[in-house]
This record gives C-alpha cells, structure tokens and sequence, in this order.
C-alpha cells in the first residue's frame, strides 16, 4: 500500500503539488528510455551528446493530437502512449492508482488507457534566458501526474509549478473543469508569472502529482542531459456531466480523500 499520509495530503491540498521519490518500477522506466532512442528527431545521435542541444528544426512525424514531433527545445513521442505496458508504467501503476483514488474516491476514477506520452526537453546550452510564462491546462481533468524516466538534475527542464495557484485558478474559471480564457485568466497569469516557481528535479522513476487548475510550465533545461517525462491525467467517472458547472463552493467536494481547510 502506498497510501498517502495526512501531511502528504495537506501538503498537497495546500500547494497543488506533490513529489512521491521512486515510486515507478525501473524495468520499464529502463525500457521507456531505450524506446525513446527509436523516435530520435532527425538531427539528434544518442552517442553524441553535443547534437541534443536545441534548438533543433521543426518536424512532424504524425498529423493530429497523438502524433510525434518536435522543434526548438521539444521533442513529444506521443504515438508510444497507448501502448499497454506504458499506461502500466504510470497511470495504471498500482502505487500510482491507489494514490489518485485516495484522493479523488475509491471507484470515482475512470482508469486512462494510454499516457499523453513521453515529453522531452532538450538542454539550452548558451541560449539567453526566458521568461517564464505559465498556464493551466485547457482540456477536463481533475488531476495530473508527470513521471520521470530518467535523471532531472536541478535547472535541467523538470515540471515547474506556481505553488498554491489552483486556490485561484479553481475559483476563477466559470466551468469547473474547463477554461475560460478571460481577461481575468491574464490578469492571474500575470500575478503568478512574477513569482517563482518550483522546479520539480528528481530522479527516474519520481512522480509528480498536480492539481488540474495548478499554473505550470515546462523549467528551462540547463543541465547537459535530455529532460524525459511521462504525462498522465485522470478525471472522475462524472466528468462530462459535471465539467461544464460551475466551481464547487469547497473546492475539495469532490475529493473525498482531501480534507477542504476548515475540516481537521
Ligand atoms: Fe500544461
């Protein structure tokens, strides 16, 4: 069981995020990484380090949304994400899907059939910095997990995070899990683009979960490695029918495994 504690559970109530170390099983994270090679952007060699320096060009292998392509810093293999033992790998991983239906309820989750697939970010060598910009996520889900299948040094492109702006994310979109992009949504972008957000580092096989109204974005990957994620979403059974109402009045109703602030 791989149940989390009440301080893991507050923290993440409080924050929008949680990091859970290792919890992916090695083989295939192993075996995710070795696949990945087989997807290589033209100009990128796996023995020559130096060639996975972006920018690279733009390309597209596949048309419409699970199709593989890349440019600049990105390379997204997402052809691979229906593949059965991937979805094994993170979303339907038992320590990974017992923590989502302890928090979203034991029955309440439809269980994904495939991940979004694996997203790279490839070093920036000398490039100037950028700004940070980020966003929340347009489409209806209720909770996200990025899974790593390789080493994210600090600096080295991991999930960034704007702690606790799923407390106002959540209340200022009309439709529960849906996105208005109003004039408000700018203006809340624009207060959290002026603060600095967590970069999520770790190690392969670490997990980070997310709040669906949590702002987030992709670090800048100063490292000389290529940042390797998997990403995941869930939603709850009732989603098509609740996604279009209105915010909950406790944005934890429907989260029976996350006690809302005024509850112990
Ligand atoms: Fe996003």
């Amino acid at each position: 069981m791989t149940k989390l504690t009440p301080d893991e559970i507050r923290f993440f109530r409080d924050e929008g995020f949680l990091i859970k170390r290792g919890i992916m099983d090695a083989n295939l994270t192993a075996q995710a990484r070795e696949r990945l090679w087989e997807n290589a952007p033209p100009e990128i060699d796996r023995d020559k380090p130096d060639t996975w320096v972006g920018p690279i060009q733009e390309y597209r292998q596949k048309k419409g949304e699970k199709g593989n392509d890349g440019g600049g810093y990105g390379w997204w293999y997402r052809s691979i994400g229906s593949e059965e033992w991937m979805v094994r790998m993170l979303v339907a991983h038992p320590p990974i899907w017992e923590i989502v239906e302890q928090m979203l309820g034991e029955g309440d989750v439809v269980k994904p059939d495939r991940v979004r697939g694996i997203y790279c970010r490839l070093p920036e060598g000398n490039a100037p910095g950028r700004p940070h910009g980020c966003h929340i996520d347009a489409h209806a889900f209720h909770l996200g997990v990025v899974g790593y299948i390789d080493d994210v040094e600090p600096n080295g492109g991991g999930f960034s995070v704007w702690p606790r702006s799923h407390h106002v994310f959540y209340f200022s979109n009309k439709a529960r899990n849906l996105r208005d992009n109003s004039e408000q949504y700018t203006k809340n972008l624009a207060y959290f683009q002026c603060r600095t957000p967590v970069d999520c580092h770790g190690r392969a096989g670490d997990v980070v979960f997310w709040h669906h109204r949590l702002a987030h974005s992709v670090g800048s990957n100063r490292s000389r490695g290529i940042r390797k994620a998997v990403l995941g979403d869930y939603a709850k059974k009732n989603i098509e029918r609740t996604m279009n109402e209105p915010p909950c009045e406790d944005m934890w109703e429907e989260w029976p495994g996350i006690p809302s602030n005024g509850k112990p």
